[in-house]
């Protein structure tokens, strides 16, 4: 495939065909995120991505999945990802679904007949960071969002028939501000019936730490960085409070977690507070710092 490096997926999009129709990301703002720093936003001329579909016959004829890369190629319009969704349910009889990373101002932009005509074209999954549902450290985090910006934009698409998958940011509000963050963010999925929800844990790249302390000074508050420790307690009063009306896949399986954990929120509580407290407890092991990751 005619790939533009570097190129990230989710860890559940592992098996996926991942179809490049945008490179980079439309917003690139984010104080934390250094995925797309070296990479001038464009959108791939549609003829090029029709020529990767045709490769794609070639290469992978029996595709299930397929995620649209990069960092959000919801930001194309209707026309073209229209035609690239019938396209690929023409081209692979077994396609069971097509995903993509969204960012806030996507969901604030389309219109929900346009999410609605999306989701029956079969654009059925969105990857939505969250990060963080409070307010204060979203400017911290320069996100270019609000929690009832996202909300709202995380409701449209909910409504539309689509699952949402969104990601919480595990150390963000570093020691001084770690509370705030988790009971925020947890009242913010709780107000919404998302089908899944992932945390990651914050691995801030040499190359941007200085900015992401910098930017917490400009709204006079301090970064400081969570400790492994810190970061189980993060989780486990996020996993306390989650309480949403409909039940939500939970997921920490992505490469920069200290500890992995699965299941379904509310009624896998114990069983998750259960294997925190023997990690804090040193009675399971952490995953090496060496093999973490983003
Ligand atoms: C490639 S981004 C795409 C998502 C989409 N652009 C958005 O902002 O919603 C995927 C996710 O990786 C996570 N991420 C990015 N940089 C990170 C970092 N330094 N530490 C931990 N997670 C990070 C964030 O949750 C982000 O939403
Ligand atoms: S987190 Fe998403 S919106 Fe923010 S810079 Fe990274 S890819 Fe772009």
């Amino acid at each position: 495939m005619n790939y533009s490096y570097p190129l990230y997926r989710p860890p559940s999009e592992a098996n996926s065909l991942i179809l490049q129709i945008t490179e980079g990301c439309s917003f690139n703002r984010c104080s934390f995120c250094s995925m797309y720093r070296d990479k001038t936003f464009s959108e791939k001329p549609l003829e090029r991505v029709l020529d990767d579909i045709q490769l794609a016959i070639q290469l992978q004829p029996n595709t299930r999945r397929v995620f649209l890369a990069d960092g959000d190629a919801l930001y194309r319009d209707m026309d073209t990802l229209l035609k690239i969704l019938d396209v690929l349910y023409k081209s692979f009889p077994n396609l069971e679904r097509v995903s993509s990373y969204a960012l806030p101002n996507n969901l604030l932009t389309k219109t929900s007949e346009e999410l609605l005509a999306l989701n029956k074209a079969g654009l059925t999954l969105l990857y939505y960071g969250v990060e963080t549902g409070s307010a204060a450290l979203l400017k911290c985090i320069t996100k270019g969002s609000t929690p009832s910006k996202m909300t709202a934009g995380l409701q449209k698409a909910l409504d539309a028939g689509m699952n949402v998958s969104a990601t919480v940011i595990l150390g963000l509000g570093g020691k001084h501000h770690w509370r705030e963050h988790i009971e925020q963010t947890a009242e913010l999925v709780n107000a919404l019936n998302l089908t899944y929800l992932s945390t990651l844990q914050l691995t801030l790249d040499d190359v941007i730490k200085e900015e992401f302390i910098q930017k917490f000074h400009r709204q006079n508050r301090e970064y400081v960085p969570q400790s492994d420790d810190d970061i189980l307690q993060e989780q486990a009063l996020l996993i306390s409070l989650i309480s949403p009306k409909k039940s939500v896949t939970f997921r920490s399986n992505h490469a920069s977690n200290a500890l992995p954990l699965k299941g379904v929120l509310p009624q896998d509580k114990e069983i998750l507070l259960t294997q925190l407290r023997s990690a804090t407890h040193g009675e399971s092991q952490l995953v090496p710092t060496w093999l973490r990751g983003l």
